[in-house]
């Protein structure tokens, strides 16, 4: 039975991860998470404690960490500020976290020989010209734009720089965007769901053109778990499942799902420096390690989102007065600057 270290493993991705290795492995779990308001205790409910168990802790704690990591196989690290427009109004918690808490990790991977798995994003990549044939690859330059990116852009060259200079041995994938259940309500998807269902508007940053390449988290853990198990020291694979679409597009299946004018949304204010678009091609982990997508319909995984969410109100109604209070203040801040 293999012992995997998950950080931030009551966060969005983290979590499902953690369910489907519950699903489909049977390895021990010990979650790393600060329980940050992106957290939620009731995402880990359904665990079996025989199985799981959630240490309350700083990924930059070096002490915490060193401990930790001896006792396990395998760390999978998700543990993030994770959210652009928290980055652009608070930058040192991204840097802390994202930067300092995964050289704590490292060194601690280094010192006790265990095998390591960096979570990161596409964003790293910076953004594509709408009609731009070319999709993301692995050996695309990095070209970040947010605090958040460039945040995960540095820990991802940490880890190459780890393997490279003191032999770790270490994987990394770069994701697109995931959708999906436990989803925090300032991401986009659940965002706008969830004001529908509390009987606000949507809200469409600029005139919604971006695109973003989604995917189903579901499909997200799958190739996590192939990438750890199969994947080869120093390489870095891009996870996506051809799910392009704009904004917009995205907005008005998920109004026509849920029995709204697909028209019922606002115009607000653009994210400063807001990325055009992603596209990832995951040909590399197609063909090299044998994965592919399995939750690719995009508008039965919408349908299945909003029921979640629908189904699970407890889950997300204490934090979505806090997240559009918070969006709110952002605005203001956003429009005295401009
Ligand atoms: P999330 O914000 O939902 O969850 C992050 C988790 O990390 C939370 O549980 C939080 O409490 C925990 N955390 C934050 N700071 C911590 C710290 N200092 N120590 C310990 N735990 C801490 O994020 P997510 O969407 O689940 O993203 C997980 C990872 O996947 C991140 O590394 C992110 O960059 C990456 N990623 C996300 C997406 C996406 O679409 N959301 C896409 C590609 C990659
Ligand atoms: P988000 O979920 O924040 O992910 P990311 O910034 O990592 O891509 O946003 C996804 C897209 O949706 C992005 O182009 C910004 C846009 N967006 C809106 O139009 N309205 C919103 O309320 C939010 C949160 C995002």
């Amino acid at each position: 039975m293999k012992r995997i270290l998950v950080t931030g493993g009551a966060g969005f991705i983290g979590v499902n991860y953690v369910h489907h290795m519950i699903e489909h492995s049977d390895s021990a779990i010990t979650i790393l998470d600060k329980m940050t308001y992106a957290a939620n205790r009731q995402s880990l409910d359904l665990l079996p404690p025989s199985r799981v168990k959630l240490i309350v802790g700083d990924i930059a704690d070096a002490v915490l960490v060193d401990e930790l990591v001896s006792k396990h196989d395998v760390v999978v690290h998700f543990a993030a500020e994770s959210h652009n427009d928290n980055s652009l109004h608070d930058p040192g918690v991204f840097v802390r976290t994202n930067v300092i808490g995964t050289f704590e990790l490292l060194e601690a991977v280094r010192r006790h020989d265990v095998r390591f798995h960096h979570i990161s994003t596409d964003e790293v990549y910076g953004d594509l010209a709408l009609d731009d044939p070319q999709r993301f690859t692995e050996t695309t330059p990095y070209n970040p734009s947010s605090p958040y990116s460039s945040t995960k852009a540095s820990s991802d060259l940490l880890v190459r720089a780890w393997v490279r200079s003191f032999g770790i041995n270490a994987t990394l994938s770069n994701c697109s965007n995931n959708y999906g259940p436990f989803q925090h309500v300032e991401k986009f998807i659940p965002r706008q769901i969830t004001n529908v269902l509390t009987g606000a508007k949507p809200k469409l940053y600029g005139d919604g053109t971006n695109v973003r390449d989604w995917i189903h988290v579901r499909d997200h853990s799958s190739a996590v778990q192939r990438i750890v198990e199969q994947g080869q020291s120093g390489h870095t694979y891009l996870i996506g499942a051809d799910g392009e679409k704009n904004n917009k597009d995205v907005l008005r299946i998920i109004l026509r799902l849920m029995g709204e004018a697909e028209d019922a949304f606002d115009h607000v204010i653009d994210r400063p420096g807001h990325d055009l678009r992603y596209a990832i091609d995951s040909t590399i982990l197609r063909s090299e390690l044998g994965w592919t997508p399995r939750y690719t319909d995009i508008e039965s995984g919408l349908s299945q989102t909003i029921d979640w969410y629908s189904n699970h109100r407890t889950w997300w109604e204490p934090g979505k007065a806090k997240t559009e209070n918070r969006y709110a203040q952002q605005l203001q801040m956003t429009s005295e600057a401009t």
